[in-house]
């Protein structure tokens, strides 16, 4: 198996469209998973129960001004939604996304004023990410994610939490090709 280290932190895309995105490091690549490590950095987030419905209009009204501030906070890119999904019967999954914080505001990020959207510090993130392309509905990010779980049981990964997994949009709504997105599981 190729195994490399590469310091990314400007991928293709971002470097075509000017958004910015997280750093991270690529540990590991086989043909349908990469294994990575994301450094501790702040996200703006915001927690739904059942739907996921209302989160991006919060996170979308923060950069747009919506914040002790009242600045324009650059749009970055991917956002991740943690999908906490339910076990048993009549329950339904939670959702938490987050914008990832643009490194000019990283030290001291505008306070949000609306009570359900705070400042995550989000810790060194160790993710197994497995990429599609598309526009993803939610039935997509599961099916990912279970096919990335097969893969990783497969390949004997251990100390995975299978129990959450990140569903990552990298697109606005108006990109109709080339649209990517990922499902990452964290390496406990
Ligand atoms: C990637 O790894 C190198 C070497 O360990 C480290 O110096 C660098 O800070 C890491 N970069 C990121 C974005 O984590
Ligand atoms: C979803 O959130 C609700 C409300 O916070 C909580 O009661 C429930 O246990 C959560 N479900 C899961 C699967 O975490
Ligand atoms: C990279 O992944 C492959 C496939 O799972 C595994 O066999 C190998 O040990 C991994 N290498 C490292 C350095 O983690």
């Amino acid at each position: 198996m190729k195994v490399f280290v590469a310091i990314v932190f400007l991928q293709v895309c971002q470097l075509a469209l000017g958004i910015e995105m997280p750093p991270y490091n690529v540990t590991n690549s086989t043909d349908t998973y990469e294994e990575r490590v994301y450094p501790a950095r702040k996200w703006v987030s915001t927690f739904q129960a059942g739907s996921d419905s209302d989160l991006f209009n919060k996170l979308f009204n923060y950069i747009d001004g919506q914040n002790d501030a009242g600045i324009k906070v650059d749009m970055t890119a991917p956002v991740t939604t943690l999908f906490v999904p339910c076990q048993g019967l009549r329950c339904a999954t939670n959702f938490t996304m987050s914008f990832y914080v643009p490194a000019a505001h990283q030290d001291n990020p505008p306070t949000p004023t609306n009570p359900d959207v705070y400042i995550e510090d989000r810790p060194e993130l160790h993710v197994f990410s497995r990429r599609f392309h598309g526009f993803a509905s939610h039935n997509d990010y599961f099916d990912n994610a279970a096919q990335l779980h097969d893969d990783l049981v497969a390949a004997g990964e251990e100390g995975v939490d299978y129990d959450t997994f990140y569903a990552v949009g990298y697109d606005s709504p108006f990109v109709i090709v080339g649209r990517n997105n990922e499902v990452w599981f964290v390496k406990k």
